[in-house]
């Protein structure tokens, strides 16, 4: 195999080969292609597109560049939920511990931060100790005593996707449905789960803008879970403004906490509950979404999803003492962002906000970057909020006052204000 020939081809828009693809890939995990050649890659198949049996083969040789694991012989469901990446998106951190509070098995393989949206793993690692790189034998006991693991792409399993997607997170090369169906599919499959539910995100702040990208994204994703046997479900929600009342790390931590002890925000709940009712239906624990969003609401109440998360943060090597201590990654600094305008938000540039929150400290420009626990951003009004003209919109904090101020002045004319009454439409269809 010539490693510029396969590039060539596909930037000529030939299809790749299985075997083409497995040699390339398998080369650049054993070092022998290099990081400039896999990017070029990345970027022909940007440009691109690839064939249905060519993402399938994509999956298959990135599903197949580690381990998979096995849980058939469980009595419980192994399932998971998967988000196509947003911002303010702490789901996963709710959902994950409230639905192995159900009875379900969660082994959740989930990513850094990529492009301008923020990471599970990023934001887990802000809990002291909290290990996301659990070798395999662990993950599967994890699961199977506790009833969830959330770890990373690691050696052992998805090591393709743990390499690749570190690459298109800087090389501009993420909105790419055939990479992004490579990347999740490949994870979620060596999960061994039997069901799945994804949460396609559409807007300004999501890798799909449009309602027909995502649906095709959404549709690819499903064809590909089903022709591996796993129960695919896709809900579609908005990303024309961040989820929830915070974007940031540990801020996002926090936030799932509250989640996690019914005090967490309208749509972060909102999500978190309509995706769940599609697992608790698909494992038969609930019959009907009403029955499936009771069952939820009664974990949070009755204090057993945080007990779960606990068990998890504690089995995981997590220390337990930040979540009474609130000087545990306090921002040494915070400026708020003020409106321009009196009248009502309108619309926000969320793409602009996930930017903002790299800028603060909470990703990475560059592979090598290192994140700050303590940075984010509140958001203090959202669409269809009235403001008055020098009132806070959003507040940045971090302990970095040059980032901190580069970030704000990302934020300064984001928001756009009018005198119209308006909603935010979170669920689309
Ligand atoms: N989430 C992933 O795991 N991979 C992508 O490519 C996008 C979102």
């Amino acid at each position: 195999m010539i490693p510029a020939e396969i590039i060539q081809q596909k930037r000529n828009g030939q299809s790749l080969s299985k075997k083409e693809l497995r040699q390339f890939i398998q080369s650049y995990l054993d070092g022998t292609i290099l990081d400039s050649q896999m990017s070029a890659l990345l970027m022909a198949i940007y440009f691109q597109g690839m064939k249905d049996d060519e993402i399938s083969s994509l999956v298959d040789t990135m599903l197949n560049s580690g381990k998979r694991m096995d849980f058939s012989s469980l009595d419980s469901y192994p399932a998971d939920k998967h988000s196509t990446g947003g911002v303010g998106d702490k789901v996963s951190i709710i959902l994950g511990p409230l639905l192995a509070s159900a009875g379900l098995a969660i082994p959740m393989i989930s990513g850094r931060s990529l492009g301008h949206t923020g990471g599970t793993l990023d934001k887990l690692e802000t809990i002291p100790g909290f290990r996301v790189d659990v070798s395999l034998d662990e993950f599967e006991d994890l699961t199977k005593t506790v009833g969830i693991a959330m770890i990373g792409q690691t050696e052992d399993i998805c090591p393709a996707d743990r390499k690749m997607y570190a690459l298109r997170d800087v090389t501009g090369t993420v909105e790419s449905i055939p990479l992004i169906c490579g990347s999740i599919m490949s994870k979620k499959i060596a999960e061994g789960i039997r069901g799945l539910v994804l949460d396609v995100k559409v807007g300004n702040g999501a890798f799909m803008k449009t309602l027909t990208d995502a649906k095709k994204l959404g549709e690819q994703l499903t064809r590909i879970g089903e022709s591996f046997g796993v129960e695919t479900d896709v809900v579609y929600t908005s990303m024309a403004q961040p989820l929830g009342n915070v974007a940031g790390l540990w801020c996002e931590i926090q936030e799932s906490v509250d989640g996690l002890q019914g005090r967490g925000p309208a749509d972060t709940m909102a999500v978190t509950y309509e995706l769940g009712a599609k697992l608790l239906i698909q494992s038969g624990i609930a019959k009907t979404k009403d029955e499936a969003i009771d069952l939820q609401k009664h974990l949070i109440t009755s204090g057993k999803a945080y007990e779960k998360f606990m068990e998890m943060v504690k089995a995981q090597g997590g220390s337990t003492h930040c979540f009474s201590n609130d000087r545990c990654h306090a921002p040494k600094y915070f400026v708020d962002v003020l409106a321009e305008k009196t009248g009502i938000i309108q619309s926000m540039d969320t793409y602009q906000i996930g930017l903002a929150t790299v800028e603060l400290g909470c990703g990475r420009k560059k592979t090598s970057d290192t994140v700050d626990p303590s940075s984010g951003i509140r958001f203090l009004k959202k669409i269809g909020d009235s403001v008055e003209i020098g009132e806070p919109i959003f507040r940045c904090f971090n302990s970095n006052k040059k980032k901190l101020d580069n970030g704000k002045a990302m934020l300064a004319t984001i928001v756009n204000i009018a005198d119209k009454q308006t909603t935010h439409k979170l669920f689309l269809k």
